[in-house]
Formats: structure tokens, C-alpha cells, sequence
């Protein structure tokens, strides 16, 4: 089982009512690779798996699957497993009833797909649960059998809408971890939507953040993280602080609460960090402020310092140190780890 590329070529959908779901969309995803498409609710990220399952036509544009367009090509053509966050199992087949579903629908003998079956019960670690009804299964349970049926027929594409969310976060986690072994080793290419920037980081070789209907950005989980194209990627991905600069200095930026260090060749409005950056300090340092909230997170802990500006800047601390509140708190920032956003 390999996958194929898959390319959106000017690809756009509006709905009768006007909506515009997805502009005007060019995108190319790698044969193997996993996608991770990240967006607040409605930006379209349905709409676009849903293009490139074949269950919605676009308005205008071409989509590709290797060499072949598919535009045209109903979803029963196009060779995708499709796997949506409320699993959507027939509660009246049991478990191998309901991963060899499809497989019945293509023609597959009864000693076929008991054999598909058998080995994809292995895959997905439930190999003593053929007979089980779906109602005596687990959530994650649940998610592994649609995984199963989804893979069965061996498809070239892999969709997955949300298919965590119904999870608990422990189960969540054990099952990303599954889902990520299960990806790299069918070499299939696959289209994840979360709403979880932690999953699309952990899962995505590349991640997708969509914006209504557009792409923000596409690019490597790191690349995300550190170089955001745009304020809107950079507050949907992670923490920040933001810096209004007052004023250059000869060895910075003057902001609220001290100064910044700043090599820059332009004068910036605003500047930006993310909230391990900070660095908290025994007695001098860049900024000055005071505790005014302190959140134990096991590994870390996140502390909200006041230093005169509208938001107090988030500060992740791995030092174990307790702060009393409303306690003096220096911080230092290295120059390399501030950046600047397009708005
Ligand atoms: N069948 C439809 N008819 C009309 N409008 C639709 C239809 N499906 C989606 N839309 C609209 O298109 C836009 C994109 O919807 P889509 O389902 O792709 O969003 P989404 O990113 O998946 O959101 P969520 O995170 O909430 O699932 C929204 O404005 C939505 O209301
Ligand atoms: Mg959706």
C-alpha cells in the first residue's frame, strides 16, 4: 500500500447560500506524507477533504491524484479511506462485519476478506475483537475499527476529520501515537484535520493552517513555530508576547518594563516571543515585572508577568521555583529568539 500525490490545482468551493468555503486553493502533498490541516471552525477544512474525497466537486479548479485528474471521479473511484471524528460504525455489523463493509462491495471472496480482516484486526491491536458488537467497544476501540475499515481496501489516500476528538486527552495521546507508527509504516498519503495544534505538530510532516478559505501558511511543524508568516499563525499556533516598541535605543528596543535586545536593521512596531523564551533571572535582566499568576504544569510551570503592558507576558519556567505573588521577577531574552509579524 503507497500513496500517491495529490494536487489541488486553483481549486474553489461556495455553497448555495454564497459561502465561500475554500478560494481559490493550490496544494501539493508529497506521496507518504501526512498533512495536518489546522484552522479555527469553519476556515474550510471539511470542505477540503471533502474536495479531495470526491464527496464535493469544486467550482473551478483541477484536482490530481499522481498523473490522473479526478475532479470528476466520485469518491467510490477515487481509492480513499475516510475516517470522520463520531467514527459513523453500523451498529448492527460487528466489528469484522463492519472493517470488511467495503470489501464485500468490491467483489472480495468471503476467504478474502476473512484474511483482510485477520490481518487488519492485527494492525490496529484488536485482533480477539472480530465478534464483538460495536457497543461493546471502547471510544478508542470505536476509532481503531473505523480506522480498520477505512484501510481496508487499501487506499492511496487516507482522510482523517477530527478523528480523536472524542477521545479523552490520555487516550488521545496513546492512540496519536498509534495512528503516527500506523502512517510512517503504510507509507500512505494522508490529510489529518484537528483542532489540536499539538496533534497537527506531533502527526504532520507538514501542517496547513487555513484562514477563511485560504492558506495561511504550509510549511514543517518547526517552521510554523518559529517562523509564522503572519500574526494570525503565530497566535493560532502557540503562546506570544507581544512588545510595543516605545522607542530605539542604542542597544535595543525600549519597551514596556525595560529594554530589549535588538540587532535588527529596522525599527519594528511590535515585536514578538514565545513564552519559553523568557528566561526568568535572579536579580538582573532585560525586563522587570511582577508575578501576578504562577500555573504549575508538571514539567514546567507558566508565570503571568505584570510589566506595565495591556496583556502580562506569559513566561514558561523550567527552574521548579516557587514565586510569591506579586514578587519582583527579571527576565532576560536572547536577540535571535524575537521576531516580527506581518499583520
Ligand atoms: N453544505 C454546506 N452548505 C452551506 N455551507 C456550508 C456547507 N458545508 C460547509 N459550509 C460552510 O463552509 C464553511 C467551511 O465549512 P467547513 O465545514 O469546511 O469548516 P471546518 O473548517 O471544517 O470547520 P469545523 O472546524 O467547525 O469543522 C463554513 O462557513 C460552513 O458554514
Ligand atoms: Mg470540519
Amino acid at each position: 500500500m503507497t500513496g500517491t500525490t495529490i494536487r489541488l490545482q486553483g481549486c474553489r468551493k461556495a455553497f448555495a447560500d454564497g459561502t465561500v468555503a475554500v478560494h481559490d486553493l493550490d496544494l501539493t502533498i508529497a506521496a507518504g506524507e501526512t498533512l495536518a490541516v489546522l484552522g479555527p471552525s469553519g476556515c474550510g477544512k471539511t470542505t477540503t477533504l471533502r474536495l479531495i474525497a470526491g464527496l464535493e466537486r469544486p467550482d473551478v479548479g483541477q484536482i490530481f491524484f499522481g498523473d490522473n485528474e479526478v475532479t470528476h471521479l466520485p469518491i467510490e473511484r477515487r481509492n480513499v479511506g475516510m475516517v470522520f471524528q463520531n467514527y459513523a460504525l453500523f451498529p448492527n455489523l460487528d466489528v469484522a462485519g463492519n472493517i470488511v463493509y467495503g470489501l464485500k462491495i468490491r467483489g472480495l471472496s468471503p476467504a478474502e476478506r476473512n484474511k483482510r480482516c485477520a490481518e487488519l484486526l492485527e494492525l490496529v491491536g484488536l485482533h480477539d475483537h472480530g465478534k464483538r458488537s460495536i457497543h461493546e467497544l471502547s471510544g478508542g476501540q470505536r476509532q481503531r475499527v473505523a480506522l480498520a475499515r477505512a484501510l481496508a481496501p487499501r487506499p492511496r489516500v487516507l482522510l482523517l476529520d477530527e478523528p480523536l476528538a472524542a477521545l479523552d486527552a490520555q487516550l488521545r495521546e496513546r492512540l496519536r501515537g498509534e495512528l503516527d507508527q500506523l502512517l510512517r509504516s503504510l507509507g500512505i498519503t494522508a490529510v489529518f484535520v484537528t483542532h489540536d495544534q499539538g496533534e497537527a505538530m506531533a502527526l504532520g510532516n507538514r501542517i496547513l493552517v487555513m484562514e477563511q478559505g485560504r492558506v495561511a501558511q504550509l510549511a514543517s511543524p518547526r517552521e510554523i513555530y518559529q517562523q509564522p508568516a503572519n500574526a494570525f499563525v503565530a497566535s493560532f499556533v502557540g503562546n506570544l508576547n507581544a512588545f510595543s516598541v516605545i522607542e530605539r535605543t542604542t542597544e535595543g528596543l525600549k519597551v514596556n518594563g525595560g529594554e530589549l535586545p535588538w540587532n535588527g536593521a529596522s525599527l519594528p512596531a511590535t515585536v514578538y516571543c514565545r513564552p519559553e523564551h523568557l528566561r526568568v533571572m535572579a536579580c538582573q535582566g532585560h525586563l522587570r515585572g511582577r508575578l501576578v499568576g504562577q500555573f504549575f504544569q508538571g514539567a514546567q510551570s507558566r508565570l503571568l508577568v505584570d510589566v506595565g503592558a495591556a496583556q502580562p507576558l506569559l513566561v514558561d519556567s523550567t527552574d521548579g521555583v516557587i514565586h510569591a505573588a506579586g514578587a519582583p521577577i527579571a527576565l532576560a531574552v536572547e536577540p535571535q529568539v524575537l521576531f516580527t509579524l506581518q499583520s
